[in-house]
């Protein structure tokens, strides 16, 4: 959804592939080989919406020379994961990407573990956002469904916020399903909340064909965002279908 487009809108849900974890394949053998910039192309071929990737502190998967080539095999929108630091940003501002998604970031974590503390971290991230929104970059948050984290998103002024959906995926992969229930419904209040403020939600973080419909089917959410389980299907039914498949499991719910 564009920035000037009616909040109820009917929309399409787009589909951002993340392709951190080709890189990390790549990385686990020191060479070139697989290359997430082909990934990306498929991501392309096959009619993906977009590509995310993250720029981790510690290089473990993508690389700053990844973002440029991928840039410039595709013309899908980048949607840039960082941390909200001055290297960080300063990166971001140089290659300007369709959209940057800020994350909470630990050195140890396997994986980003948890929301952005956006409502705490109000005057770290305020210029932040602030530069990025200046260079025509698109910000989003990547918070908790919580309204308090919604209504920091608010105040700083971020056009779009992530919804984590790990906490639903963990609830899902071990039957909690009255748990799990909750936490859908946290996050489509949430979602609702986010469209009542002018804010687009997006929603990512361990989806998988088995969880993503009901994600998929919370109608304010405009774009889902999945790395993980679609590389690792890939290994078997290869990325074209599995990107496939998960688009059409989206489409079946909207
Ligand atoms: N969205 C954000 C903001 C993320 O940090 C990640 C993980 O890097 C994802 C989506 C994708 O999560 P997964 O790899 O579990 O699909």
């Amino acid at each position: 959804m564009r920035d000037n487009a009616p909040q109820n809108a009917p929309q399409k849900l787009r589909l951002g592939v993340n392709i951190d974890h080709v890189a990390t394949i790549r990385n686990a053998r020191g060479g070139d080989h697989p290359d997430p910039v082909r990934a990306a192309e498929i991501v392309s071929a096959v009619g993906g919406d977009g590509i995310t990737a993250h720029l981790r502190e510690d290089r473990r998967h993508i690389r700053d020379g990844d973002l440029e080539r991928i840039m410039q095999a595709t013309a899908l929108p980048l949607n840039l994961e960082m941390a909200a630091t001055e290297e960080m940003l300063e990166i971001a501002l140089r290659h300007n990407p369709h959209a940057a998604c800020i994350v909470p970031e630990k050195r140890e974590e396997r994986t980003t573990e948890g929301g952005l503390d956006a409502a705490g971290q109000h005057n770290h991230l305020a210029p932040i956002v602030t530069r990025l929104r200046d260079a025509g970059i698109r910000v989003s948050l990547f918070i908790e469904p919580e309204p308090r984290q919604i209504e920091a998103a608010i105040r700083l002024g971020a056009p779009v916020v992530e919804f984590h959906t790990g906490r639903y995926a963990h609830l899902a992969l071990d039957g909690e399903t009255q748990a799990m229930q909750a936490e859908l419904r946290k996050i489509s209040d949430a979602a609702a909340l986010a469209s009542k403020n002018g804010i687009e939600s997006h929603a990512g973080h361990g989806l998988t064909f088995e969880n993503v419909q009901p994600i998929a089917a919370i109608p304010q959410i405009a774009e889902l965002n999945i790395g993980h389980y679609l590389v690792g299907e890939a290994i078997f039914i290869g990325l074209e279908g599995a990107i496939t498949k998960m688009r059409d499991l989206m489409d079946e719910v909207r």
